[in-house]
């Protein structure tokens, strides 16, 4: 199977996974359950879920497309309880997105080629679709507990949901989300080290989530752990500097968002500090880093290896 078909039946399956934990809409908290359907039925890469489940393929057998209905214990953990947590982190991912679209954030009208959450439903509602999405993907991930066998196990199911509790937190997603919000102050002195930490947090922290989380179910060592968070800082930063890139040189066709976007909201980038050939060559850089460091595993996941590389020229 080339690649093209393998990530498309891939992404088809982390689907058929979100479809079955989405919220049902009834009664009179009907309307935010709408919201936050919309939102996660949008569509988008869903490369955190991919990247999380191809992870855990590192240290496991675990194949997402063969991945069908609620495994048996015979299965294994991973089997198990990774179809809760890639459902949860793409959850966590789709509040923020929602968030970050509002007017008090970075005000855009267009996400994945629809109007954005706020627009469609007014902005208390997609306050509370945010807030919807977190709470759920906690609702959702700790039924990995239910699934867990043995004590070994429920070990690892604690570690993932601290991993997932941390890394969209303060001193995670939201810290970077934080810092991106004062970088954007008038006469700001924005640093080299700042932009990074702004990268490394708001991006890097969810996709060291996946990363990370699909490593501890399977039962990974913590020198593993600790290459594959360095490896995903790599592949989240580089994935954040493509989308500044992308912001300069896309179009809403192709890209599903309104682009121009950072220059509208004074945004310190990659691409506004280095400009657009460094930015791209930072981009290969760290890719083709993390690519070595997926390929020093003694299981090689080459559809990983082959994911990261294409994601070097990612156009949206
Ligand atoms: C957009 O993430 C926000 C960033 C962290 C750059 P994605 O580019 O993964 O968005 P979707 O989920 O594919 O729409
Ligand atoms: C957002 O970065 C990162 C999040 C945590 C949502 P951007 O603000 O650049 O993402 P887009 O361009 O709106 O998707
Ligand atoms: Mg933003
Ligand atoms: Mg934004
Ligand atoms: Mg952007």
């Amino acid at each position: 199977m080339n690649f093209e078909t393998e990530l498309e039946q891939k992404t088809a399956k982390v689907e058929a996974v979100l479809r079955r934990y989405l919220p049902a809409e009834t009664g009179y908290q009907r309307r935010v359950a709408e919201a936050m359907n919309y939102s996660i039925q949008a569509g988008g890469k869903r490369l955190r879920p991919l990247l999380m489940a191809e992870s855990a393929a590192l240290f496991t057998d675990v194949s997402l497309i063969s991945m069908e209905g609620d495994a048996t214990v015979q299965d294994g953990l991973v089997n198990r309880a990774l179809p809760l947590f890639m459902a949860a982190l793409e959850m966590i991912h789709n509040y923020s997105l929602v968030h970050d679209d509002l007017p008090a954030m970075d005000n855009d009208e267009y996400r994945r080629g629809r109007k954005t959450t706020h627009v469609v439903y007014g902005e208390g509602m997609a306050v509370l679709a945010g807030d919807g999405l977190l709470n759920y993907a906690f609702e959702t991930a700790v039924c990995a507990f239910e699934k867990a066998e043995t004590e070994a196990e429920i070990r690892r199911v604690a570690a993932a949901m601290k991993i997932l509790a941390c890394r969209a937190g303060i001193n995670g997603m939201i810290g970077g989300q934080c810092a991106d919000l004062e970088a954007e102050k008038p006469g700001e002195n924005v640093t080299e080290e700042m932009l990074l930490y702004i990268h490394e947090h708001k991006t890097a922290a969810l996709i060291q989530a996946a990363m990370t989380i699909g490593a501890v179910l399977a039962g990974a060592a913590q020198e593993e752990i600790a290459m594959l968070e360095k490896c995903a800082c790599n592949i989240g930063v580089a994935f954040q500097i493509q989308d500044d890139i992308l912001d300069v040189t896309g179009s809403l066709e192709i890209l599903g968002k309104q682009v121009g976007s950072d220059e509208k909201n004074h945004k310190l980038t990659y691409v506004t500090m280095h400009g657009l050939d460094e930015s791209k060559r930072q981009v290969a850089k760290l890719s083709e880093e993390a690519v070595e460091i997926l390929a020093s595993f003694p299981r090689r996941n080459l559809f990983l290896e082959k994911l990261t590389k294409q994601l070097i020229y990612r156009e949206k």
